[in-house]
């Protein structure tokens, strides 16, 4: 027993500074110090021993124990302080690395356009008015006092989806929709998607975005609407910007006006970019019809109205600078990057 004693002292000595982690040195305990380890089975046969055996066996057997747990103890804590200082090192973070940049995107131009449009008539009092993509016939055309068979459905010649629903070809039919349901005071703008049966080239799309204004009250005049879109004009494209007026036709207005802007780039001397018209075409407007005040309930002997539409596209294409209005669909990143 005394060899076996010194057997399991030398033993274990030797095992546990060899053993290299706690989970090892784990194992090693339970081999030596569990309920079925080797110094507790020669401490279980004390029993059998004479009086005078036990008393000298019994004390190095004890000795072992408590060296061997001292050893035990003594050992655990190195190797919890290696492990510890090694997962120090490993999962070490270095605070002088560069970060790595997040990649945020940003507003495509339309809708940047769009906003800043908004932004500029909430401004001036106007709330936002929306209406349906597809449309029936009577409020993209009959309600706009355009009859079947009138020319101006040429113009806008469109996808219909029935014969009396269709794509809508302007944002006018949200006039009529207002008109209907609201008595005035009205003031309101309706940005939206448009369709017409153009092919694709660098000014016109099938698919483009309008934004319509409209406001009707007692005693309106040209003069407001002038001032209206004065004011947009400037605050688009500067305090210095000079807007005219030109005589058109639009069936739904009367009288009707194209307006045009001085050209931001030879401020009215023509160049490329105008045409050598010195100005460029921006919007439709005018005074709205009688007959389309009366069609929606209103009577065109005590109010009156303008209304105007522009083109999206064209107007950030002008505040942008794009020369293709076919960039603004292909959503090439390295195109709206420059945005
Ligand atoms: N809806 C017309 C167009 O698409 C623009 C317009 C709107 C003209 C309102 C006059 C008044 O061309």
């Amino acid at each position: 027993m005394e060899t076996q004693l010194n057997q399991i002292r030398e033993q274990s000595e030797k095992e546990f500074s060899g053993c290299s982690s706690v989970k090892e040195l784990e194992a090693l305990r339970v081999k030596y110090l569990g309920k079925k380890g080797e110094l507790t089975a020669i401490l279980k046969q004390m029993g059998t021993l004479s009086a005078e055996e036990r008393l000298v066996i019994g004390q190095l057997a004890n000795a072992v124990r408590s060296e061997t747990e001292n050893r035990l103890a003594e050992r655990l804590s190195e190797l919890k302080t290696s492990e510890m200082l090694e997962s120090l090192e490993s999962e070490k973070l270095d605070i002088t690395a560069p970060g790595r940049k997040k990649h945020i995107g940003h507003l495509h131009p339309i809708t940047a356009m769009e906003d800043e449009i908004k932004e500029i008539f909430m401004g001036m009092g106007f709330s936002i008015a929306d209406g349906p993509e597809a449309e029936t016939d009577y409020y993209n055309f009959e309600a706009l006092n355009i009859p079947e068979n009138h020319p101006a459905r040429d113009e806008q010649d469109t996808f219909y989806i029935t014969d009396k629903t269709v794509l809508r070809t302007q944002t006018s039919t949200v006039q009529i929709r207002v008109m209907e349901n609201k008595k005035p005071p009205i003031k309101i703008i309706s940005p939206g998607r448009v369709y017409r049966s153009d092919a694709v080239d660098a000014t016109h799309s099938p698919l483009f975005h309008q934004v319509e204004g409209l406001v009707v009250d007692k005693g309106i005049t040209m003069a407001h609407m002038k001032g209206t879109l004065e004011t947009l004009m400037k605050r688009l494209y500067g305090e210095d910007c000079k807007i005219r007026f030109r005589p058109h036709h639009f069936p739904f207005t009367e009288p009707s006006a194209e307006v045009d802007f001085m050209c931001f780039n030879c401020k009215g001397a023509g160049c490329r970019m105008c045409k050598n018209e010195g100005y460029i075409e921006l919007l439709g407007a005018g005074m709205v019809h009688p007959k389309v005040l009366e069609r929606c309930g209103i009577d065109s002997n005590i109010y009156s109205g303008f209304a105007f539409g522009m083109g999206l596209e064209r107007t950030a294409m002008r505040r942008y600078n794009i020369q293709d209005m076919r960039l603004l669909y292909e959503n090439d990143i390295r195109f709206l990057e420059r945005f």
